[in-house]
């Protein structure tokens, strides 16, 4: 079991490693990682845990982020219609993204980083991927590749900065940190699209 005992916090050099590729198949050892990170996200969102010191809630979270050099990755997050999306990524690699530019108006927020960081991170807008996906029910694991776009494009470019060491506070602009350049747009969910028609 994961709480947010286990998750690294920024300082820990560990956060800055690269990751490596997992093993296929995948050993018990690392599934069960996996699972474990699975497990985090899903109990971090509910509603009985919102008190909770051993949850804060997650969208995402990276296996470096428990101290594990190896390239996974468990999401579960919703797209801008509020559609739950689960992404649970072995050996990720990234095929191509677009120029256009993404960022969250809220900034973006990080399991291993308690501050706050007022700023703007863009992402890809579009991000094609080829992955070896797990399905949580039957253990399987399958390649596959999969077209993200918007905000969970963003989250998946967040999560995979983290097996290349990155955190999302050195992405910002340190002298204008709401510069937003040409080809970036914000991500706008369903409601916020409702609420500026009014
Ligand atoms: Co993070």
């Amino acid at each position: 079991m994961i709480t947010m005992k286990n998750v690294l916090k920024e300082g820990n050099p560990l956060l800055n490693e690269k990751s490596i590729d997992v093993n296929l198949p995948l050993s018990v050892e690392d599934e069960n990682i996996l699972r474990d990170m699975i497990d985090y996200v899903k109990e971090s969102i509910k509603e009985e845990n919102i008190d909770n010191p051993d949850y804060r809630p997650a969208v995402g979270i990276a296996a470096p982020q428990i101290g594990v050099l190896k390239k996974m990755i468990a999401i579960i997050a919703p797209d801008e219609h509020y559609k739950d999306h689960e992404l649970f990524l072995v050996n990720p690699k990234i095929l191509s993204y677009s120029d256009e530019l993404a960022y969250l108006p809220g900034g973006e927020g990080c399991l291993s980083v308690d501050r706050k960081c007022d700023a703007y991170i863009f992402r890809p807008r579009r991000t094609m991927i080829e992955s070896y996906v797990y399905n949580y029910e039957t253990r399987e694991l399958k390649k596959e590749r999969i077209k993200l776009k918007g905000y969970l494009s963003v989250v998946f470019n967040h999560e995979f900065d983290h097996l290349n060491g990155i955190l999302f506070v050195s992405k910002a602009n340190p002298i204008n940190p709401y510069e937003i350049p040409d080809n970036a747009s914000p991500i706008i969910f369903d409601d916020e699209k409702n609420e500026e028609q009014k």
